[in-house]
């Protein structure tokens, strides 16, 4: 059995979503915002920061993208396997994803949108993981960041394990 090794235990992450949501509200008071989640991952991550905004003009969406590799590392072939249902043209659009890690997922899910002509992208993302990063690509809102370590928990997974837990553990084999 792997040992889970605490990262951040549920009342600091409701601190921490509280923070980053007073932040994007603020930002977006008067835009015309679409928020995406990225599944599966995020989901939880999502539903927690919407009902923590202040603001209430906002549409939701959500996409789901598979990358081939193994459970714990992305292989950089990115496929879409399910696609928003909003027109995104002239809106300002936040992804909401789990984890940036190599940042391929996120570069791919950027492009692509972009096609769609949306007034503005940013990202928010639960996790920054620097260790493996191999594009440019930033996220303007971060819960936390690690340098390294795989994680899960919180909607996090390994092989669909261990979305369930409330906090966010560090998976050691
Ligand atoms: P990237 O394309 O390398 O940035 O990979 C990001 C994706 O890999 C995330 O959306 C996660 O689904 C997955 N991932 C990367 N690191 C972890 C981790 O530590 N735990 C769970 N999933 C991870
Ligand atoms: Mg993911």
């Amino acid at each position: 059995m792997p040992d889970l090794i605490p990262v951040l235990d549920k009342e600091t992450i409701a601190q921490k979503v509280d923070d980053i949501a007073r932040q994007i509200s603020a930002d977006y008071k008067d835009a015309d915002l679409i928020i995406i989640c990225v599944l599966k991952g995020a989901f939880v991550f999502m539903a927690d920061l919407i009902r923590r905004l202040d603001i209430d003009n906002f549409g939701i969406d959500f996409i789901r993208l598979a990358s081939y590799g193994s459970e714990s590392c992305s292989s950089g072939r990115i496929s879409l396997l399910k696609d928003i249902e909003t027109d995104i043209r002239d809106k300002d659009v936040l992804i909401v994803e789990d984890i940036l890690d190599t940042g391929r997922t996120l570069n791919y899910l950027h492009q692509y949108l972009k096609e769609a002509a949306p007034r503005s992208i940013e990202t928010c993302v639960l996790i920054d993981k620097r260790e493996r990063r191999e594009t440019e690509i930033e996220a303007r809102y971060v819960c936390h960041k690690v340098q390294s370590g795989f994680l899960v928990g919180y909607g996090l997974d390994y092989a669909e394990t261990y979305r369930n837990l409330p906090g966010i553990y560090n998976l050691k084999f």
